[in-house]
């Protein structure tokens, strides 16, 4: 037995920067970013009218609450059209649309049927060709979320009087949520909303992903090759020099999948590195204010997952070759599984890992769609 070998001390060095960086990161954003004003310059009486697309692949289960749930909203019911594009469900999603619509003429509705599907970024792109001219904002949500309060869709138009800002989107609330998506959430929550406090956060949310129409259209609509429309299209605006911002007045809820967990979040995952890879590829100048944390976003999903991975392996090695302190910290490595918030980060740089090698193989741009665990119980 050895106290230590020199491989310990490389070991140790990484593990200072894969757990210091994003330590450093949240303590910033908390201490610092959070405590500052949105300066957002919202303006009640801003009414735009709004385009709200909701994409659909069978979700006959979900969709006729969706629409309900949109339809509680309190904005003037003139200044608003929802469109559903559905990419060749096979549940009879568009009928059931199609009822909804009849039930409600006090809404304007259009349905738009895909007769293949291609991906969510395609099936966007082709609602946008049916999108009404005078629309100033587009607001894109997915069936399976729902947004609590009357006055959300109110709140973000409101906001769009700020000429600033260029798209606006939700924290998220997960439904039935286990221990780790509960606190993934809380988490994540608030780096959003530290970043975007800051100036601008390059990670959007499906669930209510808002932009200003003229906006998507300068930057040649949803991206088609990547999962992460949301986040991407939000970050090429913030690119631009506008705000993209997750804000923390509006909230949605979001149904978190009964089975296949892991499986899900790896897919989501797989979207963000593809999001942040091929913002790494564009030629881009960033604007100052974005340039922390859009590297630091971009090196805490694409490279810190292996510094994890490198210091585990240095830790094993040492370890059989009979250093006390490599086995020491391999013991309170696995130990400190009992801490949630550190189960947690394990269980995402591994999501992280194994969605990198994933994309090899598979984009996942038309994923399989999962039964979700739902709230709908509590709204009606
Ligand atoms: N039209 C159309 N075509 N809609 C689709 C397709 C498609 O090929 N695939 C999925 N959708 C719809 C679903 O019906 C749902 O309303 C929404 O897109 C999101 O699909 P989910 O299956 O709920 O995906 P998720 O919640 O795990 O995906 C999240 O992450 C993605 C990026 O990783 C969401 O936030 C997505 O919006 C986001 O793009
Ligand atoms: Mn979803």
């Amino acid at each position: 037995m050895i106290p230590y070998t020199l491989i310990d001390f490389v070991a140790l060095a990484l593990a200072a920067i894969h757990f210091g960086v994003p330590l450093i990161y949240y303590s910033y954003l908390k201490r610092v970013a959070l405590p500052r004003p949105w300066n957002v310059r919202a303006d009640s009486s801003f009414l735009p009218k709004v385009s709200i697309i909701v994409p659909t692949y069978n979700e006959a289960q979900l969709i006729m609450r969706k629409l309900d749930d949109i339809h509680r909203q309190n904005y003037p019911r003139d200044r608003v059209e929802i469109i559903v594009i559905d990419s060749a469900s096979t549940d009879g999603t568009p009928d059931l649309v199609k009822k909804w619509g009849e039930e409600h003429p006090d809404t304007r509705l259009k349905l738009v049927v895909e007769p293949v599907r291609r991906g969510k970024g395609w099936a966007l792109n082709e609602a946008l060709k049916h999108v009404s001219s005078s629309s100033e904002v587009i607001i894109v949500t997915d069936v399976d979320s729902w947004w609590s309060d009357p006055s959300t869709l109110r709140r973000v138009a409101n906001m769009f009087a700020d000429p600033t800002i260029g798209a606006v989107s939700c924290i998220k609330i997960p439904e039935g949520a286990r221990g780790v998506e509960a606190s993934y959430r809380n988490y994540y929550n608030l780096v959003r909303v530290g970043e975007s406090k800051l100036w601008s956060t390059p990670i959007f949310h499906g669930e209510l992903a808002a932009f200003k129409k003229k906006l998507i259209k300068e930057i040649g609509g949803f991206p088609t090759d990547i999962g992460a429309d949301d986040s991407h299209t939000a970050t090429l605006i913030a690119l631009k020099g506008y705000r993209a911002i997750v804000h923390d007045s509006i909230t949605c809820i979001e149904a978190v999948p009964r089975k296949s967990y892991f499986q899900w979040r790896v897919r989501r995952a797989q979207h963000l590195i593809q999001h942040f890879t091929k913002l790494l590829k564009l030629k881009h100048k960033t604007p100052r204010e974005l340039k922390t944390v859009l590297r630091t976003e971009t090196f805490l999903h694409l490279f810190n997952p292996w510094i994890l991975l490198a210091t585990t392996i240095l830790l094993i090695i040492s370890a059989t070759q009979g250093s006390i302190a490599a086995t020491t910290l391999l013991t309170i490595g696995i130990a400190a599984l009992i801490i949630k918030l550190y189960r947690m980060w394990t269980h995402q740089q591994i999501a992280l890992m194994i969605a990198t090698v994933r994309n090899l193989r598979t984009k996942e741009l038309t994923w399989r769609k999962e039964q979700k665990i739902t709230c709908v119980e509590h709204i009606d």
